[in-house]
């Protein structure tokens, strides 16, 4: 597969090498809003071509197209990549609104071409580990997700600048940015929630710095918490009345085990580097590509519409804003 890219920051380098790495994918051109930047991306990336304006850059010569600009340019780059007959594989959140990705999936299947989000929980096959894992530990009443990982670009806040994850103008912050890590696997293990309750906590910008969302089901209660402020450092617990399963990472689904109520651990899977989970999203679109009809694609398509309304209502609750 021959692919642009969209986006200069450190995930578009990690895609590239895990797509090279796992599916020996080409990378043809990249778009940055600079040629100094494109040119310094393409040079480190081994890439030969860069385009400054984005309307050249889609007639270029690839079949598909990775996105990884801020959150808020997804909707109009995908529909420009898509009207131009590319697949496109964007950054999470796909969108910002479920009614743009309503749009954008008619417009791909109207023009017989594969568009998914890049989220790492839906290609790992450690996915189907811990649903195997989830049959095993009894009855599931209770689940706490935990995402809250200090982000690199808060000194630079604190020293007055506005990094782009904490511009509200940008469609980013927390909830965007990391809540939805534990959004996909709620929906995907436990389907769509009764009742739904959130708060955040905003910051000087405008952004929300962190927060935490209750899905009420009729059997159980997920709970989440997300913080771009601080680092967690106890995980995610999934607690049935037979075992516990622990997850030191819910997007990425490593060191994950099995506790029975005796105390016994039994591990369901180690670490695994990120670069081979982006290589895994490159392989699943790929296979896509190949074959649309493909049914974990069909599934990817409703859980992400699912995710972003989920993730509106949220929003919705918490008060989050992005004019
Ligand atoms: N899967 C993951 O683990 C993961 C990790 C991090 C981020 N992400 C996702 O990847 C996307 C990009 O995140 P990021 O942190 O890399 O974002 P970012 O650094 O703010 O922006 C990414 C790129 O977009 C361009 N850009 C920056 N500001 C812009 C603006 N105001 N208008 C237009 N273009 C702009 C820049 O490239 P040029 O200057 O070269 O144009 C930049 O390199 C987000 O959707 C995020 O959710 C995913």
């Amino acid at each position: 597969m021959r692919y642009g890219v969209i986006g200069t920051g450190w995930i578009a380098k990690s895609f590239i090498d895990g797509a090279r790495q796992i599916c020996g994918s080409e990378f043809a051109a990249v778009y940055s809003r600079t040629q100094e930047s494109g040119s310094r991306f393409a040079a480190e990336n081994k890439i030969e071509k860069v385009y400054t304006d984005i309307n050249e850059f889609a007639k270029g010569d690839f079949d598909a197209v990775y996105i990884a600009s801020p959150n808020r340019l997804h909707y109009e780059q995908s529909k420009l990549m898509l009207q131009s007959g590319k697949h496109v594989i964007c950054e999470k959140p796909i969108t910002v609104e479920p009614e743009e990705l309503e749009e954008l999936q008619t417009l791909a299947d109207a023009k017989g071409l594969i568009y998914v989000e890049a989220i790492m929980y839906m290609f790992n096959p450690a996915r189907d580990l811990l649903k195997d894992a989830i049959g095993k530990i009894g009855k599931i009443t209770s689940v706490h997700f935990d995402f809250s990982q200090l982000s690199s670009k808060y000194p630079a806040y604190k020293r007055g600048e506005l990094p782009n994850i904490f511009n509200p103008a940008l469609a980013t912050g927390c909830l965007m940015d990391l809540g939805i890590y534990c959004v996909y696997p709620a929906l995907d293990l436990f389907g769509m929630p009764n009742k739904i309750t959130a708060c955040a906590h905003f910051m000087e910008s405008g952004a929300d710095g962190s927060g935490t969302a209750g899905l009420l089901y009729d059997d159980k209660l997920i709970t989440f918490t997300y913080s771009k402020l601080g680092q967690d450092r106890l995980g995610n617990q999934i607690f049935g009345d037979e075992g516990t399963i622990k997850i030191e990472s819910i997007s990425k689904l490593i060191n994950m085990s099995v506790v029975a109520n005796n105390g016994t651990e039994k591990e369901i899977i180690g670490d695994v580097p990120k670069e081979t989970l982006m290589g895994y999203e490159a392989r699943g679109f790929e296979r896509f590509i190949a074959n649309p009809s493909d049914a974990h694609y069909q599934t990817m398509k409703q859980r992400a519409l699912q995710v972003s309304q989920v993730m509106k209502q949220i929003r919705e609750i918490s008060g989050i804003k992005f004019e």
